[in-house]
């Protein structure tokens, strides 16, 4: 916990306690922790001067109730998980990260559930799948990764399913970024005989692409991308 003094006229000072995120484990991260603060109206802003750390808070948004938020996802290799954890960096504090096997039935309580997913032949994969099924009136938004390029028709196509899954629930949001395919499937799919995804020369350019994936400018994107949505709810009320 940091103690913030606010700078605030005499009478309406008061000192807060700003609660940095388990996920903040950097400065970086921490001082992007701050600016969704300020993003989300909760303090005006926030110095560092002989060592005092000081924050104006907004008068208008005292320290209300938060929406409460999961992120979770579905993860092989580990690629997905780490899109997911760069995201909790700029979700509201009391933000639970979990993998999807934990995550409440149903989204629990939860107002807002991030879910994050990788594709498995053209589809979100099947633990996703599964759990969207119980998820009825809930604020969603997606995360994903796969092996084509996030700007692919073949990208769109998941996207699509994926929101398809999510029908009966509101969609706030769809970041997708590449991420390196197992070299245990690319090694079985080489020498498969009837091999339905035979190597061509923009085939193995995409994947050798892929291997550089999930990456700090794809963590950076999903961070400003989820920065944008939490700030389009709030001005939406
Ligand atoms: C069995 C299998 C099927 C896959 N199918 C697709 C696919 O249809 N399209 C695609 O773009 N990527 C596909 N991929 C690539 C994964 O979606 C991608 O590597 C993803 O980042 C893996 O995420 P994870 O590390 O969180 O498990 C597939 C990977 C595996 C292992």
């Amino acid at each position: 916990m940091d103690e913030f003094k606010t700078g605030l006229p005499a009478d309406r000072q008061r000192t807060g306690a700003v609660k940095t995120p388990a996920v903040c484990s950097s400065n970086t991260q921490e001082k992007m922790y701050r600016r969704y603060l300020i993003l989300r109206g909760d303090i005006v802003d926030c110095n560092e001067e002989d060592g005092q750390k000081t924050a104006r808070y907004s008068e208008n948004k005292p320290q209300g109730k938060t929406m409460k938020t999961l992120v979770t996802w579905s993860s092989k290799t580990g690629n997905t998980k780490s899109v997911g954890e760069a995201i909790g960096a700029v979700c509201p504090p009391e933000t639970t990260l979990c993998p999807i096997e934990e995550a409440p039935a149903g989204g629990g309580e939860y107002d807002f559930l991030i879910i994050g997913y990788w594709v498995d032949k053209g589809v979100p994969d099947a633990k996703c799948k599964e759990y969207l099924k119980k998820i009825r009136g809930k604020k969603i938004a997606f995360f994903g990764t796969l092996g084509a390029y996030p700007d692919s028709d073949h990208a769109r196509e998941c996207m699509r399913k994926a929101e398809d899954m999510a029908r009966d629930n509101e969609v706030c949001g769809h970041f997708l970024c590449q991420g390196k395919i197992d070299p245990e499937l690319l090694e079985m799919m080489a020498k498969m005989p009837n091999n339905p995804h035979p190597m061509t020369k923009e085939r193995k350019a995409r994947i050798e692409e892929a291997k550089k994936h999930p990456n700090e400018d794809d963590f950076n994107a999903a961070r400003q991308y989820f920065e944008s949505v939490f700030d389009k709810m709030k001005h939406q009320g």
